[in-house]
């Protein structure tokens, strides 16, 4: 297992469609592995192969972040889903910033696991939210495309301490 690089915004591997894992074996799992490696260094909840430079279906998701379990994606696809949510999302492949995107707030996917066979899995909030994010890059696409402005992390700050001041505020007003 090793560590590998994440590639930021700029580079041409992140605007590449994947492609499609044909071959399960040793190379693939070594892939796997380090992805899962990588991902838990950077302390992120989901990873894509084209993020350390791979051009493969192949996507490392953290569905529960209190929980360390990590699901391996292999070859994914959206087979519904359901809502929309308003949400604050990053990538490690984007430093420093935040942004809003609407997502889902339920989706099934299937995949398969690193020996070909497929499976189902299903998640919501904030699962479902990096499903779609990771799927995503391997369409050589990042969520920075649906919002308007990126945020650093002193804006989201400053925007949590001013949400949190409004809620009396609001309720004071309600009363009268
Ligand atoms: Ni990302």
């Amino acid at each position: 297992m090793a560590i590998r690089t994440i590639l930021t915004q700029g580079d041409p591997a992140l605007t590449k469609r994947c492609h499609t894992v044909t071959r399960f074996d040793g190379k693939l799992a070594d892939l796997l592995d380090d992805l899962k490696e990588t991902l838990a260094e950077a302390g992120g909840v989901g990873l894509a192969a084209p993020q350390v430079g791979i051009i493969r279906r192949a996507v490392i998701v953290m569905p529960d972040p209190e929980k360390d379990e990590m699901i391996e994606l292999i070859n994914p696809e959206i087979l519904a889903q359901e809502g929309e949510e308003d949400g604050l999302e990053g990538c490690l492949s984007i430093p420093g910033m935040w942004g809003y995107v609407k997502r889902p707030t339920w989706v099934k996917v299937r995949a398969q696991d690193r020996d070909g066979n497929w499976f189902e899995t299903e998640g919501s909030g904030l699962a479902a939210r990096c499903f779609c994010h990771e799927l995503e890059h391997l369409e050589g696409h990042t969520y920075d495309e649906h919002v308007d402005r990126l945020y650093t992390a002193e804006e989201v700050d400053a925007m949590m301490e001013e949400e949190e001041q409004e809620k009396p505020k609001r309720g004071r007003r309600r009363k009268r």
